[in-house]
């Protein structure tokens, strides 16, 4: 299909392009010459439209409308409109010169009920999302599951049951029946410590649980157990696909060298990391976290096979680093850490992202890593030239990639990076809140307009001149 011309105006910064095109000779030297770069969306962070064309409600709209849940009782109802302005937002991707885009499915546009019935007219609005990314040659990487699971699903019992685990290995095969013989490249889950913990453990996200350690891990387990089905399920419909899933992942810095401090910083580890990498990788759960153990369901054991079946990428996504300090009895307590800051208060500290990396291909058989999402919010404002000149999210972008250079040459496995995100987004919890902005291109609250951000003009640059 035809989309919109964008204008992506890097040269008029002549600077700002020298420098880029500096960055990318200097990343040549590390990268695999077929290293490949994105960016990220979610369904209910950029679609909005969410009665349209069949789809039901999903857990992230009935929360936004709990008072008090999302900031300033956003959501997701409009968002960006990208369910209508697709088009522009593939030719702003195609403008920058990026090759590829993960994006996620909406479960509730697909199988509105959970099981059962399938909504094709849902189905149609990805085979024209994936269709217009490939007519400018960019390639697709599905997230199956970005947090928006559907309602119905929940009133039966949601991630506490196991038979959502099974009923999402079916809705896994109706996507890719349909989309597999074009998308190669699958992500089962998004962030599954943010779904169970967040969502199940703690309350801060859909659907909204507080329910602590309990909850969270009888939520993980089921959604370790539905990455498992999903992957069956991909293999069986797209034998030739690449499939894997995405683990959000923060390095534990001890506060002090002490004994102390180094235990509860690997039980930090063991929790918020090895809870996770641990079943997928190596088909087992963390001996020593034995009060998590304690809460598995009995059917754990025998699901361990099935959750740690081979997958053949690891998705990383990273934002920051934790310090912890040990607290009485040895448990991890957070410690204050020492910036700089971004806006939205987040740390950073670009070489967590070389540490992360270079531990998971030291510890854990992977053969091959994308980082599925790195980025960072900050209140971003049009300048009086009509521009957004953020030129600290462009030297964000530019210490990460250095950072993963820096893994590369230390034989990490680093096939390729997707900046989070290609626009500015409903930010979940934190709604539209201004510091929350982590877009390429800006999205102006009002007439929905795209502008892209002089970091997403440098990225596109970036990457241009490393192909050339
Ligand atoms: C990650 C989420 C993503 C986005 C970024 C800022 O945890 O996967 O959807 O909200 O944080």
């Amino acid at each position: 299909m035809a989309v919109t011309s964008v204008d992506i105006h890097v040269t008029d910064e002549p600077a700002l392009a020298e420098h880029a095109r500096d960055f990318a000779a200097e990343l040549k030297e590390s990268l695999p010459k077929d290293f490949v770069f994105g960016t990220a969306t979610s369904a209910y962070q950029i679609e909005g439209a969410v009665r349209e064309d069949g789809r039901s409600e999903s857990i992230w709209d009935r929360f936004c409308a709990v008072p008090g849940a999302v900031f300033n009782g956003d959501s997701g109802e409009i968002a960006c409109d990208h369910y209508h302005r697709y088009p522009e937002d593939i030719a702003i991707i195609q403008a920058m010169g990026l090759r590829a885009y993960r994006f996620s499915i909406a479960w509730p546009r697909i199988i509105p009920n959970g099981d059962g019935v399938v909504n094709e007219r849902g189905l149609d609005f990805y085979d024209r999302l994936v269709d217009s990314l490939l007519h400018v040659g960019v390639q697709p990487y599905v997230t199956l599951f970005h947090w928006d699971l559907p309602q119905a699903l929940q009133d039966r019992g949601g991630w506490y049951s196991r038979d959502t685990a099974v009923v999402f290995g079916d809705y896994a095969r109706v996507v890719v029946d349909r989309l597999g013989d074009r998308v190669r490249h699958w992500i089962t889950h998004n962030e599954p410590w943010c779904s169970s913990w967040l969502g199940h453990g703690y309350g801060v996200h859909a659907p909204g649980l507080k329910d602590g350690d309990a909850g969270a891990v009888k939520a993980a387990h089921h959604i370790l157990l539905s990455h498992g089905y999903a992957m069956e399920a991909i293999r069986a419909a797209a034998p030739e696909a690449d499939a894997g899933i995405t683990i959000d992942l923060y390095p534990m810095f001890p506060l002090h060298d002490s004994e102390a401090d180094r235990g509860a910083a690997r039980r930090a580890d063991g929790q918020r990391n090895r809870w996770f990498l641990d079943p997928v990788l190596r088909g087992s759960y963390p001996e020593d976290m034995t009060a998590l153990l304690e809460l598995l369901p009995d059917s754990a054991q025998d699901d361990l096979p099935r959750i740690g079946a081979p997958i053949d990428f690891l998705g990383v996504n990273y934002y920051e680093r934790q310090v912890i300090r040990s607290g009485p009895h040895g448990e991890p307590l957070q410690a204050p850490k020492e910036g700089p800051w971004a806006d939205n208060g987040r740390e950073i500290f670009p070489d967590g992202l070389r540490v992360t990396v270079k531990r998971l291909h030291e510890d854990y058989p992977i053969k091959k890593l994308y980082v599925t999402e790195n980025g960072i919010g900050y209140h971003d404002v049009i300048g009086p030239d009509g521009r957004i000149h953020d030129s600290h999210r462009t030297q964000f972008l530019e210490q990460h990639l250095r950072a993963v250079a820096a893994a590369c040459r230390e034989d990490a496995p680093v096939s390729g990076y997707f900046a989070w995100s290609l626009m500015d987004n409903f930010e979940w919890s934190k709604g539209y809140d201004e510091r929350e902005r982590y877009g390429l291109v800006y999205v102006d609250r009002s007439s929905l307009e795209r502008i892209p951000k002089s970091s997403g003009e440098w990225y596109g640059e970036v990457v241009r001149s490393f192909r050339s």
